[in-house]
């Protein structure tokens, strides 16, 4: 084996979970390009099949999979059973949700309690869920950014493993804040998890 395949297989096996555009997703596969990266991206997972994120990884050359939720109803634990499964025939060694809009069950959550990281576009423990744009500008702060923490039981209240912070401005929407912050989390977020994996 040469030193260059010797160093690809010391890195961390990781599988990002996505439900839609795919763009960190997209930000943790550029990041791994590097020769340097502690990680490789081994499999790109959604739950909806017609996620644009699942077409820009396979562009990509990753492997890709959708596991539809819908047919497993109100079973979520048998959806996520389905998705355990998938991660570990990959070799998953971490799991990093990107934009994926499930609440996990316990299940999932426990399978890979310390190597399951997600992003959220806050600085946290503010504005946790959804819309926090919105409810950083309705509530007049002056900075918002983005969080990388572990997944734990509670919704967006793992331990934060870094943040990023971005000014709001005057006149900021939703759109544009958004807009910034996302920016924010695409350089946050591969470094938090490279950190994670080498740690
Ligand atoms: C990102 O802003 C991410 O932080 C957020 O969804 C967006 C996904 O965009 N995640 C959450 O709100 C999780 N609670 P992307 O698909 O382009 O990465």
């Amino acid at each position: 084996m040469s030193v260059a395949n010797h160093a690809m297989t010391q890195r961390a096996r990781v599988a990002v979970l996505i439900s839609g555009r795919g763009s960190n997703m997209t930000a943790l596969v550029e990041a791994a390009k590097a020769p340097d990266c502690p990680y490789e991206v081994v499999l790109v997972l959604s739950n909806k099949p017609d996620a644009e994120g699942l077409r820009l990884a396979a562009a990509a050359g990753v492997p890709t999979l959708a596991i539809d939720h819908r047919p497993f109803g109100a079973d979520r634990e048998a959806h996520e059973r389905a998705l355990d499964a998938a991660l570990r025939e990959a070799g998953a060694e971490y799991v990093a949700l990107a934009g994926y809009m499930r609440v996990l069950t316990a299940f999932l959550v426990q399978a890979w309690a310390g190597r399951m990281v997600n992003i959220h576009p806050s600085l946290l423990p503010r504005y946790p869920g959804l819309d926090t744009h919105r409810r950083a500008i309705e509530a007049g702060d002056a900075e918002a950014g983005c969080s990388v923490h572990l997944v734990t039981a509670g919704v967006d209240e793992g331990p934060i493993l870094d943040q990023a912070r971005v000014p709001v401005q005057a006149g900021d929407t939703p759109e544009t804040l958004s807009a910034r912050v996302l920016a924010a989390e695409h350089t946050l977020y591969p470094a938090a998890l490279a950190r994670l994996v080498k740690r």
